[in-house]
Formats: structure tokens, sequence, C-alpha cells
């Protein structure tokens, strides 16, 4: 019985410890957005893995499973492709929302964070 406890607590301790996991977190998509005069991009990937499946976005839309890999680009948004596949006022709000997705801190890196250090929407 002990050693069951002590078991689970180090399991515990494991899961709260363990860095925040790609699924879990916010990235912060910032090739260029800061370049170019608005706010880094906050995309709160575990908002989107539990309504939609893994393929939809990283088969189907093209993103690859890489923070950073993908050359996103304003225009192509707003022609329908990468999140305006959804983001196009039909699945979801539109490309002319511009604060909810560029809602990150200024300087802010491309990469992968936890919730709480981008100030942004995400919800993990
Ligand atoms: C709504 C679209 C969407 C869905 C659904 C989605 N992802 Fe992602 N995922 C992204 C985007 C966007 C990125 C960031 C790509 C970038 O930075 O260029 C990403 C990044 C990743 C990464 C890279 C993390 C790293 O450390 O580099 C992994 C792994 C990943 N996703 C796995 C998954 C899995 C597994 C699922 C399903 C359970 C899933 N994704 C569902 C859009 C999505
Ligand atoms: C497969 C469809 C899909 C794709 C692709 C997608 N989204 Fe979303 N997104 C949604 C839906 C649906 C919602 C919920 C909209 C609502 O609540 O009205 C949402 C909500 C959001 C929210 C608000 C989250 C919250 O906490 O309310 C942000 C921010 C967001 N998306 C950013 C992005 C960004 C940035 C991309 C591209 C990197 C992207 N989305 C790609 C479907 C998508
Ligand atoms: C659905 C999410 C979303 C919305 C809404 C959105 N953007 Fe973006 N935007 C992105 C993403 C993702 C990038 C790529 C970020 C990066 O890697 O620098 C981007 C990049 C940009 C860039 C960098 C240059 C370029 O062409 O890619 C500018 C400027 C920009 N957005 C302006 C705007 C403005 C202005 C609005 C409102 C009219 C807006 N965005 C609305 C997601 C969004």
């Amino acid at each position: 019985m002990r050693s069951l406890i002590v078991l689970l607590c180090a399991v515990i301790i494991a899961a709260v410890a363990a860095p925040a996991a790609a699924e879990y977190a916010d990235v912060v998509l910032n090739r260029r957005a800061e370049k170019e005069g608005v706010r880094p991009v906050i995309f709160p990937h575990w908002f989107h893995r539990i309504r939609f499946q893994c393929r939809v976005c990283h088969a189907e839309l093209g993103f690859k499973m890489r923070v950073g890999a993908n050359d996103v680009r304003m225009p192509d948004i707003v022609e329908g492709k990468f999140c305006g596949a959804c983001h196009n006022n039909d699945i979801a709000w539109g490309p002319d929302r511009c604060d909810l997705c560029h809602s990150g801190k200024p300087g802010l890196v491309t990469g992968i964070f936890g919730g709480h250090e981008t100030n942004g929407p995400g919800r993990w």
C-alpha cells in the first residue's frame, strides 16, 4: 500500500513537472508578424485539437507538424488557406478579427509556450 502511494505521488509529480507538451500548449507564430507591424499570433493548439482531428490540419490543410515550419502568410489566410480554411466567417469568425489571432505580447518568439506565458486566449 505504502509503495503504491509513493508510486502514485511520483506519477503525479512527473505529470505536473513535465514541460507543456505541444498538444496542450499555445503555439506562437511570429516569423513575420511583428516585423510587419502586428503583434505575434497565439494559436491555442489544445483548444483546436479537442475540436478537430489532427489530420484536418496536419494533412488536409498542410500544416507541417513542427513549430515554425509553416510559412503562413496573411493573404493566404484571407484566401481561405491555413487558418483561413475555418476562420472565414462560416466555420469560425473571420480574418477581419485581427486582435483575436494577433494577441501575443510583443517580443514573443515562434515556439511553444504554456498558456500563462503568452497572455493569449489559450486554454490548456
Ligand atoms: C486546427 C488545426 C490543428 C489541429 C486540429 C491540430 N494541430 Fe497540431 N499544429 C497546428 C499548428 C498551426 C501548429 C504550429 C505549426 C507552426 O508553428 O508552423 C501545430 C503544431 C503541432 C506539433 C509541433 C510541435 C513541435 O514541438 O514542433 C505537433 C507535434 C502537433 N501539432 C501535433 C498535433 C496532434 C497530435 C493533433 C491531434 C491530436 C494536432 N496537432 C491537431 C495545427 C493543428
Ligand atoms: C479546422 C478549423 C480551424 C483552423 C484550421 C483554425 N481554427 Fe482557430 N478556431 C476554430 C474554431 C471552430 C474556433 C471557435 C470559434 C468560436 O468560438 O466561435 C476557433 C477559435 C480560435 C481562437 C479563439 C480561441 C478561444 O479561446 O476562444 C483563436 C485565437 C484561433 N482560433 C486562432 C487560430 C489560428 C491562429 C489558426 C491558424 C494557425 C487557426 N485558428 C486555425 C477553427 C479553426
Ligand atoms: C485566424 C487568425 C488570424 C487573423 C484573424 C488575422 N491574422 Fe494576420 N496572421 C496570422 C498568422 C498565423 C500569421 C503568420 C504569423 C507569423 O508567422 O509571423 C499572420 C501574419 C500577419 C502579418 C505578417 C505579414 C504577412 O503577410 O503574413 C500581418 C501584417 C498580419 N497578419 C496582419 C493582420 C491584420 C491586419 C489582420 C486583421 C485585418 C489579421 N492579420 C488577422 C493569423 C491571423
